[in-house]
């Protein structure tokens, strides 16, 4: 079944681009429904047609709940199956979670539970870590804390400084983002009870990518 995927993005929009990409390769069977921003100068929204995109300053609304319900109506109007943050660098309040709860996911550059929030390539840095990536998560209101999918993982090698590290961590992310969006798309990803699970069964540890490392 082709699946409705609304995106949240503030920036680039490189996730996003991977998602257009298979899609067009037929590797994904789903549909962008509509990018949705915080930054109307977000590089994202360039990458969807004009109809597709919606986008208001933050600033512009009395408050967070304000701006939140005007994202979550226009959300919904777009009538996803899934919500996906790629990117998107607002946190989600509780009201908007709960209304399109268990279907929204986020990508984040760290292994979680590590560094949750910002900077996370030179706290990892900073942290002497041997090993740094990725990981995507069912969205929950505490920043990055709901239940992790699935994670990619890779070597910091002595050279890295926090750009290059991020960059490479970018690499993984792409193929981490789209094996979730994949099992998303057979109907084999749910959440419950805060817990994640693939054909029914919970996962006890985030699904590992590569699948079959060497
Ligand atoms: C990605 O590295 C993503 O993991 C990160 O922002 C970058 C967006 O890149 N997300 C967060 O930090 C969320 N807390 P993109 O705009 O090129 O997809």
């Amino acid at each position: 079944m082709t699946i409705r995927l609304a995106i949240l993005a503030s920036g680039r929009g490189s996730n996003l681009q991977a998602i257009l990409d298979a899609i067009a390769a037929g590797t994904l069977d789903a549909r962008v429904v509509g990018v949705f921003s915080d930054r109307p100068d977000a590089q994202a929204l360039q990458r969807v047609p004009e109809a597709l995109r919606w986008s208001r300053t933050p600033k512009s609304f009395a408050n967070r709940a304000a701006f939140d319900a005007a994202l979550a109506d226009a959300v919904a109007a777009s009538a996803p199956d899934w919500v996906v943050c790629v990117g998107y660098m607002r946190i989600l309040g509780a009201a908007f979670v709960q209304r399109f709860h268990g279907r929204v996911l986020n990508i984040h550059p760290s292994l979680l539970p590590k560094y949750k929030g910002l900077h996370t390539h030179q706290r990892a840095l900073e942290a002497g870590d041997a090993w740094h990536g990725a990981s995507v998560h069912f969205v929950v209101p505490e920043l990055d804390a709901g239940a992790v999918i699935a994670q990619a993982r890779i070597a910091v090698e002595p050279t890295d400084d926090a750009d290059a590290l991020a960059a490479r961590v970018l690499t993984v992310e792409h193929p981490l983002l789209l094996h979730v969006l994949g099992l998303a798309t057979a109907g084999r990803l749910a959440e419950s009870a805060g817990h994640a699970l693939v054909d029914g069964q919970r996962l006890y540890t985030p699904l590992p990518l590569p699948l079959n490392p060497t």
